[in-house]
């Protein structure tokens, strides 16, 4: 392999594990769309009035006129609708949940979960026994309820993507420095095979017994999903397009495996949706000369992360220059049939996606929220031609494969508008290198710029909740935006702590083609002029958070916010966790810590069982990210030395991403 070292300028981070997710000099979007330069402001002093970052004293003179009391609504708004006392910002080996609750380990990396998979053994790993055990870095969870259909909440199928791999912190005896220049030294095809087989995702029964739940090993419709073995469909407008075709399947209808699958969703039948998020990290080789090569820069192809194009030439894109159009898409698995062949749903659009939560239109319409988490990059959303069928599992199966995909243009009035990215429609013409609709949707980033796109602040989970008709979008951060570079929904220049919009969709119809939006809160520490953040009064010293990344409604309607700081935690003191949201009342903008994670680690995947009683989150790339720039963790982990060796604490073993349970003491809601 002509290797190309990475392009990603370390300074910055700590190691991969970061840089992945926000790599300045991949994707790069030069469209010229607008910054709209100097709005920011111009509507937000007088919003946040309005919509309660301002305290309840003054909210209430506003309304009712000076001297008035509180209303009753008022006075009900006013209480929050969490009932848990939050725990302390804070740094260390191990994790936290708030008082009165259990967090139990329920599966970690290594466990089987396939019938005669071996025990984990560090020091005897293989891809045939990874393969068969719970692989690396647990990103998006899913719960479908079985028996299906039940809706129950005690048993059930754990949906989980294994975004990437570790391999300073997996494998012993690696002589790299991780991330640096001799990142890939020590590498060989048998750890990469390791690592192959760690990647994409796991779906494992699970079942709640005398308050605690256990995986069922060897549950009938458990099945590991893998970067280098696992055979998927391609449907939709590219599947069978030219530019899909591969030495290995001349039919543009075939690709193995999954990679970078980060955030996803379940949808209303019940399947699972994997979202491939920076695939561009796994392919070498020189673009240069390639009849395509600018439209592999602007996905930042190939992005030289792995060593795996030195064994397998398909991620070589000198030698295969079509198999990086093969990923970069939503895929859908049928967790009911284990032996069913995953679709990769092509027209949802090719960008790197974070996730994919789905809702019902009113007029029974799928609609999917999706974010592509890159600096400068954009909101999705797809809308399905067919509708929803409640009773008739079969007849939702394709529904993913026709619709139509929209950009979002956020406008610096609070209005917004979806944009169709359609063949034939405004720019998206034949003369700007969009012949037919697979173009469109494999060069989405392209069409979104062509369509005048707002440029966020790199877009990760988007949730939409149901009981309101609201739809959140977490902007985790973009330290590269300049001054002159903001807009009215990216207000901050060298935005470290990143903020959360929210959407109102016209006629709370998440199908409509236009919104208006509000910034729900800045985030970062409130107590620092400089930092601009804006909360509620109300939310206490460890209730603000930095970097929002995944999110969960749960069943009630309350908004869940987990954080992905990567070395930026340095800045804000504390470790990564689960941070409660009020979003209604005179308290919206308000948090309230829940959880919080060992060091070094992300917090990924919140997920509410039926009924609210469980909480599954996932505990990722432990003992990694900026551990040495903590007092007491002054070193880069390896194998033979991490940060901390969560949650076995045995020695020998080494951190091990988890998925935790968190359940109430004497069972009850969760943050009731
Ligand atoms: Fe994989 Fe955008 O977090
Ligand atoms: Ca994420
Ligand atoms: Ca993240």
């Amino acid at each position: 392999m002509d290797s190309k070292r990475p392009t990603i300028d370390m300074s910055e981070f700590s190691c991969r594990a970061e840089a992945y997710e926000a790599s300045e000099d991949i994707g790069r979007n030069d469209s010229g769309n607008p910054t709209l330069g100097d709005v920011i402001n111009a509507r937000f002093g007088r919003r946040d009035v309005l919509r309660g970052m301002l305290g309840v004293a003054a909210v209430s003179a506003l309304a009712g006129g000076a001297g008035l009391a509180l209303t009753r609504r008022q006075a009900l708004a006013a209480s929050s609708s969490y009932g848990f006392t939050e725990i302390e910002h804070g740094v260390d080996e191990t994790h936290h949940v708030a008082p009165g609750y259990d967090a139990d380990v329920l599966v970690r990396w290594g466990d089987p979960v396939i019938k005669g998979a071996p025990a984990f053994d560090p020091m005897k790993q293989s891809a045939a026994a990874q393969a068969r055990q719970f692989g690396y870095n647990n990103d998006f969870l899913g719960f479908v309820p079985l028996p299906a259909g039940s809706g129950s909440g005690e048993r059930g199928l754990l949906c989980v993507n294994h975004e990437y791999t570790n391999a300073e912190v997996m494998f012993p005896g690696l002589p790299g420095e991780p991330g640096g220049d001799n990142d890939f030294a020590g590498m060989t095809r048998e750890l990469v095979d390791i690592e192959m087989a760690a990647h994409g995702g796991t779906v494992v029964e699970i079942r709640k017994q005398d308050g605690k739940w256990a995986v069922v090993p060897d549950g009938q419709y458990n099945r590991r999903i893998t970067a280098g073995s696992t055979e998927m469909a391609l449907t939709g407008p590219a599947a069978g397009h030219e530019r899909m075709k591969t030495s290995a399947d001349q039919s543009g209808t075939k690709v193995v495996g999954t990679f970078n699958n980060c955030a996803g969703g379940i949808t209303p039948w019940g399947t699972y949706l994997m979202a491939e998020e920076n695939f561009h990290g796994y392919f070498s080789g020189d673009a240069a000369g390639l009849a395509d090569a600018a439209k592999k820069e602007r996905y930042g192809v190939p992005g030289g992360w792995y060593a795996w194009a030195k064994y397998y030439d398909r991620f070589d894109v000198a030698k295969e220059p079509n198999e990086s159009n093969r990923h970069g898409w939503i895929v859908e698995v049928d967790v009911m049939d284990p032996a069913s062949t995953p679709k990769k749903r092509t027209a949802l659009g090719r960008f790197k996606h974070e996730g994919g939560e789905t809702v019902v239109g009113p007029r029974g319409q799928v609609v999917v929220y999706m974010g592509d988490d890159e600096r400068f990059d954009y909101v999705y959303k797809f809308v399905t031609a067919g509708s929803y069928d409640p009773n008739d599992r079969a007849a939702n199966r394709d529904l993913l494969d026709e619709g139509t995909l929209y950009v979002a243009r956020f406008d610096e009035d609070g209005s917004g508008r979806w944009l169709p990215l359609v063949q034939g429609e405004g720019p998206l013409t034949e003369a700007n290198g969009f012949a037919s609709q697979a173009d469109v949707v494999i060069d989405a980033l392209l069409a979104g710029d062509a369509l005048g796109a707002t440029k966020m602040d790199r877009p990760e989970d988007i949730q939409p909740n149901p009981q309101t008709g609201k739809v959140y979008v977490m902007l985790t951060n973009n330290t590269k935006r300049g001054a002159d570079q903001v807009n009215a929904a990216n207000p901050r220049p060298d935005n470290a702590f990143g903020h959360i919009i929210e959407i109102s969709e016209t006629a709370d119809d998440f199908a409509a083609e236009t919104f208006r939006w509000d910034i729900l809160v800045k985030c970062g520490d409130p107590k620092v002029a400089d930092i601009g953040a804006a909360w509620n009064p109300a939310t206490s010293d460890n209730g603000w958070f930095a970097a929002p990344d995944n999110c969960a409604v749960d069943h009630q309607g309350r908004l869940w916010v987990t954080t992905d700081q990567g070395s930026g935690w340095v800045k804000s003191g504390t470790a990564d966790g689960v941070w409660a949201m009020e979003t209604e009342g005179e308290l919206r903008g308000t948090g309230r810590m829940f959880f919080r994670v060992p060091v070094g680690a992300e917090m990924c995947g919140p997920c509410f069982a039926p009924g609210d009683e469980t909480l599954f989150v996932a505990v990722q790339h432990v003992a990694t990210d900026g551990t040495k720039n903590y007092p007491g963790f002054e070193r880069a982990s390896t194998f033979e030395d991490p940060a901390t060796r969560w949650p076995d604490f045995q020695d020998g073993m080494p951190p091990r991403p988890s998925v935790v349970a968190i359940t109430k003491q004497g069972g009850g809601v969760i943050g009731s």
